[in-house]
């Protein structure tokens, strides 16, 4: 195993309602070894596994068979609470992972002493200054509305500030499960290019799932696509420098008609 590794996934698969009618290979053999500072983008169809690949990740549920590496450290069985101190994690839904009634300020003075042993916080001036900095980074104007309540603020905005607070703590990984699909194409992409400072400023290590076959290539550093449960595609490099959005798509139906025909030939054998 490389030590450089932060997350290093290794035969991980998972069936959902095994033995029913109903089941469903959600993921099969699934294996990725990630480097510090990787920012990989994932692509796949609906159904393709990438949401379960995160929720695997982040210990919503047991695996069948496989492990989870993160930092050297078997996470296979850890429980959810104790990874999520390790891991920050986004959502499509804004209204995820924040507190609508509190403020802007006292949703990230949360994040920020998630790690302390301590039940209660109180902002003290020096972390305000921090909080007022961080967010005068994003250029929103949300510096000024520290004291707002975040359930007051727009889709864009609050998942800007959903992303500091999931990056305040420097998670050892930082998962985005389409945090920019339900924006507007403008603030997607402000939201995005905020994503991508904050990843290159912090050193951070993240895995993004995204649809935009564009989006895909122009962020981070290496793209996988998966379907079925599976990695069926892996470029980085000269290889990803050379892909284009429509070489992408091709390979994408491809693999689709690929696992199509490995459906037909398993359910016939
Ligand atoms: N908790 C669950 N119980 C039963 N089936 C599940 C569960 N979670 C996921 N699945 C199934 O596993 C498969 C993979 O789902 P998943 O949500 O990972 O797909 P996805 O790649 O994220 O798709 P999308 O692009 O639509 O978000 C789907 O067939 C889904 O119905
Ligand atoms: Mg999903």
């Amino acid at each position: 195993m490389n030590s450089k590794a932060q997350l290093t996934i290794t035969h991980l698969t998972k069936k959902f309602e095994a033995n029913s009618v109903n089941e469903k290979t959600a993921l099969l053999d699934f294996n990725l070894e990630v480097q510090k500072g990787d920012f990989i983008t994932i692509l796949g169809s609906n159904g393709a596994g990438k949401s379960t690949l995160f929720n695997a990740i982040l210990g919503k549920f047991l695996p069948d068979k496989g492990s989870i590496l993160l930092d050297g450290e078997d996470i296979t069985y850890e429980k959810d609470y104790k990874r999520a101190l390790n891991i920050g994690c986004l959502y499509q839904n804004p209204m995820r992972g924040t507190a609508p009634n509190m403020t802007i300020e006292e949703n990230l003075a949360l994040a920020y002493t998630r790690k302390s042993t301590h039940r209660f916080f109180a902002v003290n001036k020096k972390d305000s200054a921090y909080f007022r900095e961080l967010l005068a980074s994003l250029d929103l104007g949300l510096e000024d509305r520290m004291k707002t309540k975040m359930g007051l603020l727009s889709g864009g905005q609050r998942q800007a500030a959903a992303l500091l607070m999931a990056t305040i703590a420097k998670p050892k990984l930082l998962l985005l499960d389409e945090h920019t699909a339900a924006l507007d194409p403008a603030t997607a992409e402000k939201v995005l290019r905020i994503t991508r400072s904050i990843i290159s400023e912090r050193g951070l290590t993240a895995l993004m799932i995204t649809h935009n076959m564009e989006q895909a290539l122009a962020f981070g550093n290496r793209t996988i696509m998966m379907d079925s449960g599976r990695l069926v595609l892996d470029v980085r490099d000269e290889e990803r420098a050379a892909m284009t959005p429509q070489k992408l798509v091709e390979l994408f139906s491809r693999s689709a008609r690929q696992a199509l025909s490995d459906r037909t030939q398993l359910s016939v054998s």
